[in-house]
């Protein structure tokens, strides 16, 4: 891969931090929303910095109450001509790898949901689209999903490929990843934003703290983190040059929660013997216990690098140090064609690896002691006592975490 700097976001691996970035952002936006129609919760004085950006794209997810998250600042990298790209880029893959797709598609869902159709039936997308050009802007995106059920629940005109590009284009970005976005990505997102937010406050006494693959990761910025915490984050250059910019903006209407002292290692992590110098040079002190958290990473590599990267990991650890891992079940992945069925399946052709059995990683690393896994079932259980029988039969991701010894 070519890690040059001049190689853009658009075409690099780091697009698939948009979708971490979007779903934040819509529930984000649930949660400001709940809050500024009253929402009890202890922590709503969080949203007062980012009420004006609210109002201006109020477009959200729901889920229950306490699995929203709050990230401002995804909905600076999400509301950009960039995000929008990938979007329409996205869309083109999908009509060329999966050309039928529509056939059985997110958007068939709801068309299938009731409706009390208006001047709509018996027009196809095209035609409403034509008739209502504003029609798609700046409206919430169940509102807008509300209007697919109009269109057609009662009409045989299916959306083509076609259709669906041409409400794309139309959309802003923030309203197209809205349509875009199933409840089940929201849900996951929750989940995991918030599992590991709980996992890095909990471990506050650790104060040297490395995000693999950061993306678009806001922690070092909406976390509570005191002036002894270091937060070294590594991903391509294109993505870290494309966050610095936006952050720049970003920080400046919301700013930080954080008092750390925040470093970026621009480094493709296959160099594994590089980013480790690198991370040195940048004031990471490998006698300090340490969080490494990898959350969406370690799919794109194959198995041999995502040994050594924890490999890496363990060899710049103390006793004490712990690790985060995310990863994607094998057996679960080839079960479902599900997630063919989203925009999603255009940027997730780059997996490498799914792994069934990421505890066995962990301990070649030294991370041997209170191994924990959760699948997303137990941690919805676990974060809002909910059961959720479509998690449990799509568990995808995987989450384990370890203590050196
Ligand atoms: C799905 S995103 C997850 C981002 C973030 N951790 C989150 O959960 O929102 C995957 C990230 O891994 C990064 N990544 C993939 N391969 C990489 C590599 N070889 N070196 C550094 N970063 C890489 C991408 O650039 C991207 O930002």
């Amino acid at each position: 891969m070519d890690t040059s700097k001049n190689y853009s976001i658009l075409n690099c691996i780091g697009r698939t931090a948009f979708i971490g970035a979007s779903t934040r952002c819509l529930l984000t936006n649930g949660f400001t929303g709940a809050v500024l129609k009253g929402s009890n919760r202890k922590d709503k004085e969080l949203v007062y910095n980012y009420t004006s950006t609210y109002e201006s794209l109020p477009i959200s997810v729901k889920v229950h109450n306490n699995l929203y998250i709050y990230d401002p600042y995804a909905f600076f990298f999400t509301n950009t001509l960039e995000s929008k790209q990938i979007i329409e880029d996205g869309i083109k893959v999908i009509q060329e790898k999966f050309p039928d797709l529509l056939d059985n598609c997110y958007f068939d869902v709801f068309l299938k949901r009731s409706c009390k159709p208006k001047g709509v039936i018996g027009k196809t997308l095209s035609q409403l689209i034509e008739s209502n050009p504003n029609l798609f802007m700046k409206t919430s995106s169940l509102r807008v999903m509300q209007f697919f059920n109009n269109a057609f629940k009662k009409s045989k005109n299916i959306p083509t490929m076609e259709e669906v590009k041409l409400l794309i284009g139309k959309c802003d970005a923030l309203t197209a990843w809205g349509l875009l976005t199933i409840d089940d990505i929201s849900k996951r997102m929750a989940i995991k934003t918030r599992f590991i937010d709980n996992f890095v406050i909990e471990n506050y006494p650790i104060k040297q703290i490395v995000i693999l693959g950061s993306g678009f990761d806001c922690r070092a910025h909406r976390l509570p983190l005191s002036e002894n915490h270091k937060v070294f984050e590594i991903d391509l250059p294109q993505v870290l040059d494309y966050k610095e910019k936006v952050l720049e903006e970003a920080l400046r209407i919301v700013p930080t929660m954080s008092k750390s002292k925040n470093s970026l290692i621009k480094m493709d992590l296959r160099n594994f013997d590089l980013w480790k110098e690198e991370l040195v040079n940048s004031g990471f002190n490998p006698s300090q216990p340490t969080i490494w958290l990898m959350e969406g990473l370690l799919n794109y590599f194959t198995q041999y690098e995502i040994h050594n990267i924890l490999e890496s990991c363990g060899e710049l650890s103390v006793s004490g140090s712990k690790v985060m891992m995310l990863t994607m079940t094998a057996t679960k992945h080839t079960q479902s064609d599900h997630l063919k069925q989203i925009l999603t399946c255009s940027l997730l052709d780059q997996y490498q690896s799914y792994i069934d059995d990421p505890d066995f990683y962990m301990k070649e690393a030294g991370f041997t002691e209170n191994i924990q896994m959760y699948s997303e079932s137990n941690l919805l259980k676990k974060l809002a006592h909910q059961k959720d029988s479509n998690l449990e039969k799509w568990n995808l991701y995987s989450y384990t975490i370890g203590t050196m010894k």
